[in-house]
C-alpha cells in the first residue's frame, strides 16, 4: 500500500445546531452546541487514516486542550502525528460552524496555530513528504506553505491532490500546474474560475478552465448530485446515491480521503470515485466532522464495486 500525508489544517470545531442559519442581521434561536474534532487537514488524514490507510500529517496545534484532543484521535485512528508541532503561545485552530435542519452548514475559521505551518515548520518534517506517495493539501495554511509543498512533491515525483477549500479567487496559475487532482464543488469551482456555475455545461466549462491552467485531473463534487472527472480527453460523469443528509460537514474531506486510501491501494481512478462517493454518502447521515467518518467495513458494506478492498 503506498503512503500518504496529509499537511493542513486541525481545528476544533464548535457546532451550534438551528433551524435554520441566521440571515444578516437575524438572531436565532440555537438546540444545542458541541465541541467536535475537524478542519479539513485533519479530517482527511482522521478520515485516511480510519478506513485503512498508512498516514502521516503535518500541521501545528497549541499547547492546549484541543490541540491534545485533536491529536489524540487522529492517533486513535492510526495517522502517525509525529509531523504535527505544538506552539506554545497560540490558541489551536478553531471553527464555528452552524448545521441547519437541511444539513447544510456555514463555517467560520480563526486560523489559530495553522498560521504556523510556515515552509520552516514543513522542512523539520520533510522526510515525512519525501517517503510519501500521495500527498494531500488544502487551503487552511498559508497560501506561501500550500505553493512550496507542491512545489516540492511535484519535483519528487509524488501524486498530489489539492482540496481547494477554501476557495479563493485571488490563487495564482502557477499552483495549478502539475497537480494531479483538484476537487473543488460547485461553489468553489465558480470562486477559482469566476464563471457562473448553474448548469452541467458550465461546470464542464468551468473544469476545462482549470485543466488549461495545467490540473492534470478535475474532480466537481455535487453532493447529491454525483460528481463530474475530467481530464485533457476526457470529461465523465459519476451519480451518487440519494440519502437524507443530517449534517455535510467534512463529506467532501471524506470524500478525498477515501478516494486517496483507494489509489493508495492501487484502484483505478473511477474505483477511487465511487469509493470515496460512497465514504461521503455515509458520512452526511451522520452529525459533526471526524465524529461522521465511516469505518472501511461500513463502506464496503455500502456500495456497489469493491474498490478499497486489500
Ligand atoms: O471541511 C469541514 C471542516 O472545515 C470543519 O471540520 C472545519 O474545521 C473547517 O475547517
Amino acid at each position: 500500500m503506498k503512503k500518504i500525508v496529509v499537511i493542513g489544517s486541525l481545528n476544533m470545531d464548535f457546532v451550534i445546531e438551528t433551524p435554520h442559519r441566521p440571515r444578516g442581521g437575524e438572531t436565532v434561536q440555537g438546540s444545542s452546541v458541541s465541541q467536535v474534532p475537524g478542519g479539513k487537514g485533519a479530517n482527511q488524514a482522521y478520515a485516511a487514516g480510519k478506513l485503512g490507510g498508512d498516514v502521516r500529517m503535518i500541521g501545528a496545534v497549541g499547547d492546549d486542550g484541543p490541540g491534545e484532543a485533536l491529536k489524540g484521535n487522529l492517533e486513535r485512528a492510526g495517522v502517525d502525528t509525529e509531523g504535527i508541532a505544538t506552539i506554545s503561545g497560540e490558541a489551536t485552530g478553531q471553527a464555528f460552524i452552524t448545521v441547519d435542519e437541511s444539513g447544510e452548514n456555514s463555517i467560520v475559521i480563526i486560523a489559530g496555530t495553522n498560521a504556523c505551518v510556515t515552509r520552516e515548520l514543513i522542512q523539520r518534517s520533510i522526510r515525512h513528504i519525501q517517503e510519501s506517495d500521495i500527498v494531500i493539501m488544502q487551503m487552511e495554511i498559508p497560501l506561501d506553505t500550500v505553493e512550496y509543498v507542491k512545489d516540492l512533491a511535484v519535483s519528487l515525483g509524488k501524486v498530489v491532490i489539492l482540496d481547494p477549500a477554501p476557495a479563493r479567487a485571488d490563487l495564482p496559475d502557477s499552483l495549478w500546474k502539475d497537480v494531479d487532482f483538484i476537487k473543488p464543488n460547485e461553489t468553489e469551482l465558480a470562486i477559482l474560475t469566476g464563471r457562473q456555475i448553474n448548469s452541467r455545461e458550465e461546470i464542464e466549462a468551468g473544469a476545462r478552465q482549470m485543466l488549461e491552467k495545467g490540473v492534470k485531473h478535475v474532480i466537481v463534487t455535487l453532493g447529491g448530485e454525483g460528481c463530474l472527472i475530467a481530464a485533457d480527453e476526457s470529461m465523465a460523469w459519476f451519480p451518487t446515491k440519494k440519502v437524507q443528509a443530517v449534517d455535510t460537514t467534512a463529506a467532501g474531506d471524506c470524500f478525498t480521503a477515501a478516494f486517496a486510501l483507494a489509489l493508495s491501494k492501487g484502484e483505478s481512478c473511477e474505483e477511487a470515485i465511487r469509493f470515496g462517493q460512497s465514504a461521503s454518502a455515509i458520512a452526511v447521515t451522520r452529525k459533526g466532522a471526524q465524529t461522521s467518518i465511516p469505518t472501511l467495513e461500513e463502506v464496503l458494506a455500502g456500495e456497489d464495486g469493491k474498490p478499497g478492498r486489500t
